[in-house]
């Protein structure tokens, strides 16, 4: 049932914020992350020398996003394996590595064989999954679950931003736990994440905009998008989505990397996606953004509505709500999910079933 939308992708889209606060607020006591209905128990955070995040797909972004925020805080390394990589990898895997598994199916195959490789070697393992009672739910030993309710397009959107919200209650819980963080942080901590649930409605308030915005795209034969960072994550995730559901060639780039070859690529009216709503390296990401629209890029500019940045960087600004950082991918995350859907909508592709994919992989 699509309830009146016109595709249960955008439906979907339309559900963050209901499905993030059903995600958060249950696991929020006196204001800090509280695991306890989950039944995970504090210890599996306490001491851990190194983390490993094993997903594929949207889920494997959605653990690199993570990674820009645990490891500054924790010091100590956190690797983001493709499930299907790990497996082959003999991971430096042992009792002290928690190893976190990100999947909204709870049936991705390489996925639940990289969950048992890691339960194999001792490992600490925790899940964070979507569906009740699946199968890399049954066999972890810890599960955190999302609370999106059933995703049926196959592009993946309120699950990325739940599992996101799920990651980020795990960093603040591991923050906590081996004292990283002070009670006072942790708090404000949250506080941000709470804030980011309601930024998510201004960026559907500019639907209209975003339409409109796209309509170069559907026409085009490659895009790129670029950003540093927590940005260039979100820039993995933003070309994923394009692909699978317009099938327009679409590159995610470190914007620093450009100029070591595929800056090559931008010619005339090529549409590149810049995220810019890291303050860190934002005047190095804005250099960037210059060097691509000098050479003619049709450049969509994703930054904070009270970014002022000249207009010789881009050709349409759109203007994210202003948060903290580190929660800037939440806002942002839904701005991408409509760049990919009002494109294929545009193309008439098949937005809830683009050929040749499935929701749930479960051949290796
Ligand atoms: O069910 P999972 O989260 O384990 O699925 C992993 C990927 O197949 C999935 O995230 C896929 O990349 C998305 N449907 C793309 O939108």
């Amino acid at each position: 049932q699509k309830n009146g939308f016109p595709h249960f992708m955008l439906k979907e889209i339309h559900e963050q914020p209901d499905a993030l606060h059903n995600t958060v607020a249950p696991r929020i006591k006196d204001g800090l992350p509280d695991f306890s209905s989950d039944g995970v128990p504090d210890d599996i955070f306490r001491g851990c020398n190194k983390i490993y995040i094993i997903a594929c797909g949207t889920a494997m972004h959605a653990g690199m996003v993570c990674k820009t925020m645990i490891e500054p805080l924790m010091r100590i390394p956190v690797t983001v394996s493709i499930a299907s990589e790990f497996r082959y990898e003999d991971p430096l895997v042992d009792e002290n590595t928690l190893v976190i598994a990100i999947s909204q199916s709870g049936e991705t195959i390489d996925t639940l064989e990289a969950l048992r490789l890691s339960r194999r070697c001792h490992a600490r393992t925790l899940a964070v999954v979507n569906v009740k009672g699946s199968t890399i739910a049954r066999e972890c030993d810890n599960v955190i679950y999302t609370h999106a309710g059933p995703e049926i397009a196959v592009a993946s959107t309120k699950a990325y931003t739940v599992q996101l919200a799920a990651l980020y209650l795990i960093g603040c819980k591991l923050g906590l736990v081996n004292a990283k963080y002070t009670l006072k942080q942790a708090r404000a901590f949250i506080v941000s994440l709470q804030k980011a649930i309601p930024a998510i409605g201004r960026i559907l308030e500019q639907e209209n905009t975003i339409k409109k915005v796209v309509e170069p795209l559907s026409s085009a034969q490659d895009t790129f998008f670029i950003g540093r960072g927590l940005d260039y994550t979100l820039s993995l995730e933003g070309a994923l989505k394009l692909k699978e559901i317009s099938y327009i060639h679409a590159e995610a780039y470190a914007a620093g990397e450009l100029k070591h070859g595929t800056i090559a690529l931008i010619t005339d009216g090529v549409p590149v996606i810049a995220i810019a709503t890291q303050k860190r390296v934002m005047a190095k990401t804005l250099s960037n953004i210059r060097e691509v629209k000098a050479r003619g890029a049709y450049v969509i500019l994703l930054t904070k509505e009270n970014n002022v940045t000249d207009q010789d960087v881009y050709d349409v600004q759109l203007p994210l709500p202003e948060l903290d950082d580190m929660f800037m991918v939440f806002p942002a995350a839904v701005a991408l999910q409509l760049i990919a859907y009002y494109t294929s909508v545009n193309k008439g592709v098949d937005v809830d079933k683009p050929r040749n994919l499935a929701k749930s992989v479960t051949v290796e």
